[in-house]
């Protein structure tokens, strides 16, 4: 009988920023935008082998009705900024940021994250996502939106050449005789050009190749299009589905999907969002995460969701009252703009809130409760440790991107109590063993590089 090598649990530490999870409010908080903020996360998350500190993006304040949310007015720092100031304060933690494909260009693209890469050693990576709704859009050039299936079209030649602008500079990295300190650029230095529906580029791309051969990456998308854009080219996947069925379900999908592409089933790997609530037993796990739902769900979030799914002004309806029975507006202007939505089908989504919220007597509020994805990981360190390893040991995925309700002091415990527990069963390193990214995520190294790398060791480079 053959046993299976355990798989080790691969981590990221998440800063949300602006959302309705984090207690902004609560006494520890900190500040949405201080450095101090991102700077603890990312030293907790070293101190407990994490693979990776990560960014999400919003390029665009949200608001109803043209009203800013409350918690964007502390707003929202640059994603790249806060990377490469944390590179300086850690050593071997990944620095993965979340960058628009639909809004950005590839050659600043390539060239900030390239940048990025080398300043860190080969740590960076990028989670390629292509937008929410059209609100955004009015802040770039390109102005408005393009629709759903175009913006994938565009991040796919979007990836395709900023993995060309990376490659321009293969000979390079490798040739050049760092020890003489000569590089010697030969004619084809940096050169690339792509025409393609969405650009016609051509130039010189000014950033040696990446010490990982190129920068990991990571999307984020669920409809069929962004998985078969992620299961042909991510090196990750950030997903909503954190449950056991639901992950394996997604799992199995991306691998079938990613071999139709020939890619293998170690080639991508799977985290999705997740959060934590340590209690002194189960019971005390449970009452916390409670008391912590109460303070995340209140009114103003409850009507700001069931809104988004709506698409109409619900203000009208009381929340301690039944579900409206009114049906959703796809057709009107968004009446909630710049929020992450991930729900594919309205009309189907209302009816299956619908029905819940009879067979279970539940109030709107009720609802609300029912269907909030909570913290995914409740109970004792022991029992968390338990659940964490099932879950990645049975392909639910192959680790998780963990947010806390109290930043940034919230990750501490889990780094404290969980970490240790994961280590005793030989599931999470205790040191790193690669210097890069790529390596610590073990991932292969890309095609193009491999080849130039056994090129160079045959000639003795
Ligand atoms: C888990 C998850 C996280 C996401 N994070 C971001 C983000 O930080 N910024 C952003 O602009 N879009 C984000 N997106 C949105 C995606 O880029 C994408 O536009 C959206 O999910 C629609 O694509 P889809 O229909 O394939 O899901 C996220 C999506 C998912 C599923």
């Amino acid at each position: 009988m053959t046993t299976r090598a355990r798989k080790q649990i691969i981590l990221a530490a998440y800063v949300g920023g602006v959302n309705e999870h984090t207690l902004w409010e609560h006494p520890d908080a900190g500040s949405q935008i201080d450095f101090s903020t991102f700077r603890h996360v990312a030293q907790t998350a070293e101190r407990g082998r994490f693979d990776y500190f990560f960014l999400a993006e919003g390029l665009a304040l949200r608001a109803r009705a043209g009203r800013i949310f409350d918690h964007d007015i502390a707003g929202r720092p640059d994603t790249l900024a806060v990377l490469a100031s944390l590179a300086a304060v850690t050593d071997h933690l990944g620095l993965v940021g979340t960058l628009n494909a639909t809004f950005n260009e590839p050659y600043e693209l390539a060239r900030q994250i390239a940048s990025l890469d080398h300043l860190s050693g080969g740590r960076a990576g990028w989670n390629v996502v292509t937008s929410f709704d059209a609100f955004t859009g009015a802040n770039f050039r390109r102005g408005g939106f393009l629709p759903h299936s175009e913006r994938y079209v565009r991040a796919e030649e979007t990836v395709a050449a900023v993995r060309r602008l990376w490659d321009s500079w293969a000979e390079e990295a490798i040739v050049a005789d760092k020890a003489a300190g000569v590089f010697r650029a030969d004619a084809d230095a940096g050169a690339f050009a792509q025409s393609t529906t969405q650009f016609d580029i051509a130039g010189r791309f000014t950033v040696p190749r990446s010490p990982q051969g190129r920068p990991v990456i990571v999307q984020a998308g669920v409809s069929p299009q962004g998985r078969d854009f992620a299961a042909a080219t991510a090196d990750a996947i950030f997903s909503p589905y954190s449950s056991l069925p639901e992950g394996k379900a997604f799992s199995a999908d991306i691998r079938e999907r990613a071999a139709r592409f020939g890619r293998g089933p170690d080639e991508i790997k799977i985290l999705p969002a997740a959060g934590f609530v340590i209690g002194d037993s189960a019971k005390d796990a449970e009452e916390k995460a409670r008391h912590i739902l109460e303070q995340q769900l209140t009114d103003k979030t409850i009507q700001v969701t069931f809104e988004q799914v709506w698409n109409r002004d619900l203000s009208a309806y009381d929340l301690d009252g039944p579900v409206p029975d009114v049906d959703p507006d796809p057709e009107a202007p968004s009446i909630i703009q710049g929020r992450a939505f991930v729900f594919q089908d309205r009309f189907e989504t209302v009816r299956t809130w619908r029905e819940l919220a009879d067979e279970r007597g539940l109030t709107f509020r009720g609802l609300a409760r029912e269907i909030s994805r909570g913290p995914g990981y409740v109970g004792t360190a022991a029992e968390i440790a338990d659940q964490l390893d099932t879950f990645v040991q049975e392909d639910g995925g192959d680790g998780v991107v963990l947010g806390s309700h109290l930043v940034p002091s919230g990750l501490d415990e889990f780094v404290d109590q969980v970490v240790p527990l994961l280590q005793e069963r030989g599931s999470l390193r205790s040191e790193y063993e690669g210097t890069t990214l790529r390596e610590n995520l073990g991932l292969p190294l890309p095609a193009r590089s491999a080849e130039l790398l056994s090129a160079a060791t045959e000639t003795g480079r």
